[in-house]
């Protein structure tokens, strides 16, 4: 099956299969594993984020995996959301227009409408699509077991743990959530549903760790934001050591130091860079040439992209 197939690309340095057996290590003249193309949040250049129609969308353009931001309602539901608050994707200010926080940060105060401050039921009464575009108004925030239905047997699933911090602090355990959730559906545990792939995504490096102790069974990849803290091919090796299946390097960061790739490869590790998308590419001439870029010279193994459809395909 095609997913199955993309499932043991993207996890070829590591060498486990949908079965979650060792692969051999592959023959010198062997052909390249697959690149591996992941649509985030949907395909969100397109379509509002997160929505069903971004991740349908997403789906047409040949995706192989479709990223999922998990958010918890304050009824201990996982929804699909970038933000930890509603505003920026959601007409809530209209909606309900008293139920912001106020936040301080150095010295300038800002209302926020955090998605754990309402309920499903008062989630579902937003429009999540306006924003985007008349033509999509009306769209809903989605669960993840929404998400999960609209997604699977047609591509992989890639959910983030956002804010991990936020919702320690109140309490709610996200990693439990999620590991019930892929239990409810029989996602849990390696090929558990051989076309519908998971990777449990992050960049909290204890919320990495701690899913790993958890033995949920999918791999987990750790997302690096800071150019600094991993400058030492000792230090990659260590998050193998520590069972991280691969790590998610914002792309900026591998245009200053490519070396990163080459060491994520000796230690066994994936490499799948952020984010793609054709409205900001730099230096290079469009963002299919900048993703072959990534993929051909640097050696990626997958990325993720707002253009599912721009992505390379060979
Ligand atoms: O998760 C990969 C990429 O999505 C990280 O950036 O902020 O879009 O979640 P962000
Ligand atoms: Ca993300």
């Amino acid at each position: 099956m095609r997913q199955c197939v993309v499932a043991v690309a993207l996890a070829a340095v590591a060498m486990t299969g949908c079965s979650g057996t060792p692969s051999p290590p592959a023959a010198a003249d062997a052909p390249s594993p697959r690149k591996v193309n992941v649509a985030h949040r949907g395909a969100s250049a397109y379509a509002p984020e997160h929505t069903r129609p971004a991740y349908r969308l997403a789906i047409e353009q040949g995706a192989d995996f479709v990223e999922q931001d998990l958010a918890v309602t304050r009824d201990g539901i996982l929804i699909s959301l970038h933000d930890a608050s509603l505003e920026r994707t959601t007409n809530v200010e209209e909606v309900f227009p008293d139920r912001f926080t106020e936040l301080t940060d150095q010295g300038q105060t800002r209302r926020v409408w955090l998605a754990n401050d309402f309920t499903l039921a008062e989630i579902k009464q937003l429009d999540a699509g306006g924003w985007f575009g008349p033509e999509f108004a009306g769209e809903q925030v989605l669960t993840f077991d929404e998400a999960i239905a609209e997604i699977r047997g047609k591509a992989g699933l890639f959910p983030e743990l956002k804010a991990p911090e936020l919702y320690a602090e109140r309490g709610v355990d996200v990693e439990g959530l999620v590991a019930e959730a892929l239990d409810r559906h029989g996602l849990r545990g390696p090929g558990a549903d051989p076309g519908t792939p998971v990777i449990l995504q992050t960049f909290s490096e204890a919320t990495a760790r701690s899913l790993v102790a958890k033995a949920i069974g999918v791999p987990v990849v750790l997302l690096i934001s800071n150019p600094d803290g991993w400058d030492t091919p000792a230090i990659v090796a260590g998050w193998k050591a520590a069972g991280i299946h691969g790590i998610g390097p914002a792309k900026q960061i591998l245009l200053k130091r490519p070396e990163l790739v080459q060491w994520a490869h000796e230690a066994g590790l994936t490499v799948t860079p952020y984010t793609f998308r054709a409205s900001d590419t730099g230096t290079f001439p469009d963002v299919t040439a900048e993703m072959a870029h990534f993929l051909d010279t640097l050696g990626v193994d997958a990325l993720f992209t707002d253009n599912p459809d721009l992505f390379p395909r060979r």
